[in-house]
């Protein structure tokens, strides 16, 4: 039994060659076939899970109407001997329709289910090992800094410990090792965004993201407010003007290749509008407004972990859109970094006006790949929905992009940039609009405001994850309440697919 790396922020991760001796619980998968429930990757683990043993355990779940559909869960005693004092089996659904998001899938809903329980071991790792350790890993974060002694109760502790079953004892370390450092990436931008507001403001959290930073050995340069005004950054300074604690630009380098990909992510810390200020009903939920810079500062790191021969760089501005008496107001006119003038009309489009000054600065760098991450408009939700991030941008590779999050299960869906959108952003008085006169395509004239930004001839992809970013409904498969991590997989994918070019 090999521990992967030091617990931080979800389960110890392990693998093993047999089931116990003192485990909690053996969690399985449980197929829906024409025949009934199946054991699923059965065979592969004779020796830690015999025929005999195997077919009292699915004699006993058929005893209690499992039926292996997907996400059902079955708790039943262990059979003596076992190793475990409980059997869970976890739905996966018919055999064709199993696929690796299936997996991670499942691999949640159980770990989910396990709160209390200190070791796991599971034979799911034998039909995909990645995938059931982000699964489990992800389905058993929790985000409790903020819960004292008074909220605590018995048994409410996240899952401890989860062992993977693998047939020798080399196998799958280097598949572990790497889920576990997705995982753990998923886990940091997830606990960036359920940091409150008053705690995580552009200072700290240019801090903190320089600390990580800083004990992976990578570059990092933080400008303050006086450096961002002082070298014309006119939307950062424009948005963070109305609060009391001033915005930042962190920039983050990993450099581990030639190709080079920059990584742009919006850092609202907390949006209030502004001026143009947002109603009091949901307001809470834009402190997931740095969704965008979580994601993009966990997947710099995350490249650096894993050594991916590639340099990337993170330029991530970060504000608090407030109201007040030195707010920008509606009708201010403000300089983006490069010398584009915009008028403010909304003062609630503020993304996009610290997004262009960092896209700006990002193209000085002559990368070869661009992409910007943002909880950028709620038209992106009436678009496709809470859990469907918006990708544009330039076609090949936001088809790319598209394709690469559909396989991490993020589900990222391709949209156009029309170019008679183009227009709606004229401004009688400034070369732009930061917003157009109508309501229609409200993502799609946001990423049309970006575009104006981005270098000629750089390969570029704009996501936005304004609904996927935060889960403020119940949790399903691997995701709780609260920050999702969306679409940090989806980068690492991006990342990996570039790298392997
Ligand atoms: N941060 C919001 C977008 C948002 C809305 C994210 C809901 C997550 C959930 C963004 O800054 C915003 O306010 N956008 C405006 C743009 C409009 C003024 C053109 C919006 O979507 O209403
Ligand atoms: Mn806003
Ligand atoms: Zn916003």
């Amino acid at each position: 039994m090999t521990a992967v790396a030091d617990r931080s922020l979800g389960p110890e991760l392990a693998r093993t060659e047999s089931i116990g001796p003192d485990a909690d619980v053996l969690v399985i998968g449980l197929l829906s076939t024409d025949d009934g429930p199946a054991i699923a990757a059965a065979d592969i683990f004779d020796s830690a899970l015999d025929v005999a043993t195997r077919e009292g355990l699915l004699a006993a779940l058929l005893a209690v109407g499992a039926k292996g559909k997907a996400e059902e869960l079955t708790r039943i005693p262990a059979p003596d001997g076992l190793g475990a004092t409980s059997v869970l089996a976890v739905g996966l659904g018919a055999p064709d329709r199993v696929d690796a998001e299936q997996i991670r899938t499942s691999a949640g809903v159980a770990a989910r289910s396990l709160a209390g329980v200190g070791t796991a071991v599971t034979t799911l790792s034998g039909l995909d090992l990645g995938a059931a350790a982000e699964g489990f890993y992800l389905g058993a974060y929790t985000f409790t800094t903020y819960k004292s002694d008074k909220s605590a109760k018995p048994g409410d502790q996240p899952l401890q410990r989860v062992e993977f079953l693998v047939p020798t004892a080399d196998a799958g370390a280097e598949e572990l090792t790497r889920a576990q450092a997705i995982a753990e990436a998923v886990a940091t931008a997830r606990d960036f965004v359920n940091t409150p507001p008053n705690d995580l403001f552009p200072a700290e959290f240019a801090d903190r993201a320089a600390e990580l930073a800083g004990t992976l050995g990578l570059d990092v340069e933080i400008l303050d407010e006086k450096h961002l005004a002082e070298a014309g950054f006119g939307g950062i300074v424009g948005v963070g003007k109305g609060s009391s604690r001033p915005p930042r630009l962190i920039r983050i380098t990993y450099s581990g290749g030639d190709r080079k990909v920059a990584l742009i992510g919006k850092g609202i810390t907390f949006d209030t509008g502004g001026i143009s200020i947002k109603p009091a009903a949901g307001m809470e939920n834009m402190t997931s407004d740095m969704g965008g810079a979580a994601a993009v500062i966990a997947t710099t790191l995350v490249a650096a972990r894993l050594g991916l021969p590639i340099t990337v760089t993170a330029t991530v501005p970060m504000a608090e859109n407030m109201p007040s008496a030195t707010a920008q107001r509606p009708g201010d006119v403000l300089t983006q970094y490069g010398g584009t003038t915009i008028e403010v009309v909304n003062t609630d489009a503020e993304g996009r006006l610290i997004l262009a000054d960092a896209i700006v600065r990002a193209g000085e760098d002559d990368p070869d790949y661009l992409i910007d991450v943002a909880t950028l408009t709620g038209a992106q939700m009436v678009a496709l929905g809470t859990r469907t991030p918006g990708v544009m941008g330039t076609e090949e590779f936001r088809d790319r992009v598209a394709r690469l999050s559909q396989g991490v299960g993020e589900n990222a869906w391709a949209m156009p940039l029309p170019a008679e959108l183009r227009a709606d952003l004229n401004s009688k008085i400034a070369d732009m609009a930061n917003v157009s006169p109508h309501r229609w395509g409200g993502m799609l004239v946001a990423g049309t405001y970006l575009k104006e930004f981005v270098p000629e001839g750089v390969q570029w992809a704009h996501i936005d994850v304004a609904g996927p970013a935060y889960n403020t409904g119940g949790p399903f498969g691997y995701t709780g309440k609260g920050g999702t991590g969306v679409p940090v997989r989806t980068l690492v994918a991006v990342l990996s697919d570039i790298a392997g070019e």
